[in-house]
């Protein structure tokens, strides 16, 4: 069967005030169907610009994508817009990610009204099931987003996410600005929502251990380069570039195995 999402070769530079920066080059990578990909590296390795890229939020120098076997760049107009639906991104900054007047019901209500997800009637009770899905009550559909907290507001923009019914769900940094013990909960929300649901899920973050947590793959970079790619586990036991060997070293007493999601007990 062939990958759910394949990139191949995909680079892109800026060009700002005069200067060139080569934030991602020459990317190649492929992602399962029901499959987590973890994207690690330091900050400003170029994981947001291939998030981004892979969102189409900004295009490519060159390379190509392929989506649910569709060459992924070249669709435009409508066909894009229905494509969209099947891939969507949650954000780390949950503040900037809503419209501030908007309600819980508004945010996750908007989605399932453009893509007609389900009769307009039938809105209410399936926004009290993505709630329940995400572990909210269905009272939260009337709170205005700028009210919650920052935990509440991440389960909301999950469930705003989850609305449209993709088939790939891109987060970056999604979790870094949360707390450890919210944290904990949202990754066991994601591995549990894939059991059900076959979502793959590109994961960005910075932090290997919470990669370690819920990525079956995961793809370092460093300087807009994949320096390393393979199995979550091997990786982090035999790290063979310094780039992992650092962000190994940056979480101390990170065990081999120990907090994965995905392990059977
Ligand atoms: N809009 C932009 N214009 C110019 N340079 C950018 C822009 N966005 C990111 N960069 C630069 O591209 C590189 C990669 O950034 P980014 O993709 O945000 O990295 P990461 O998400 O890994 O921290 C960095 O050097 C960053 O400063
Ligand atoms: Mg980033």
């Amino acid at each position: 069967m062939a990958a759910l999402l394949a990139v191949e070769g995909l680079s892109k530079t800026y060009r700002a005030q005069g200067r060139e920066i080569q934030a991602v080059a020459d990317v190649s990578f492929s992602l399962d169907r029901g499959e987590t990909l973890g994207l690690a590296g330091p900050s400003g390795c170029g994981k947001s610009t291939l998030a981004r890229l892979i969102m189409r939020l900004i295009e490519p120098d060159t390379g190509s994508v392929t989506f649910e076997d569709r060459n992924w760049l070249a669709l435009s107009g409508s066909d894009l817009r229905h494509a969209r639906r099947h891939m969507q991104m949650v954000f780390q900054d949950t503040h900037a990610a809503f419209n501030p007047r908007s309600t819980v019901e508004t945010a996750i209500g908007e989605p399932l009204r453009i893509h007609q997800i389900v009769p307009a009637q039938d809105r209410p009770a399936e926004i009290a099931r993505l709630l329940k899905r995400v572990g909210l009550p269905p009272d939260f559909a009337a709170r205005p987003v700028l009210e919650l907290s920052g935990g509440q507001r991440q389960r909301v923009a999950l469930a705003r996410a989850l609305a449209p019914r993709p088939a790939l769900l891109v987060m970056d940094e999604a979790v870094s600005a949360v707390d450890v013990s919210v944290r904990a909960q949202i990754l066991d929300l994601l591995v549990s929502i894939q059991r059900e649901t076959d979502l793959a899920c590109l994961f960005v973050s910075h932090d290997i251990a919470v990669i370690r947590a819920v990525c079956h793959r995961v793809a370092v970079m460093e300087a807009g380069h994949i320096v390393e790619y393979g199995e979550t586990r091997r990786i982090i036991s035999a790290p063979q570039s310094d780039t992992a060997r650092r962000l190994i070293a940056a979480v101390p007493k990170l065990q081999h195995n120990q907090g994965d999601r995905h392990a059977q007990p």
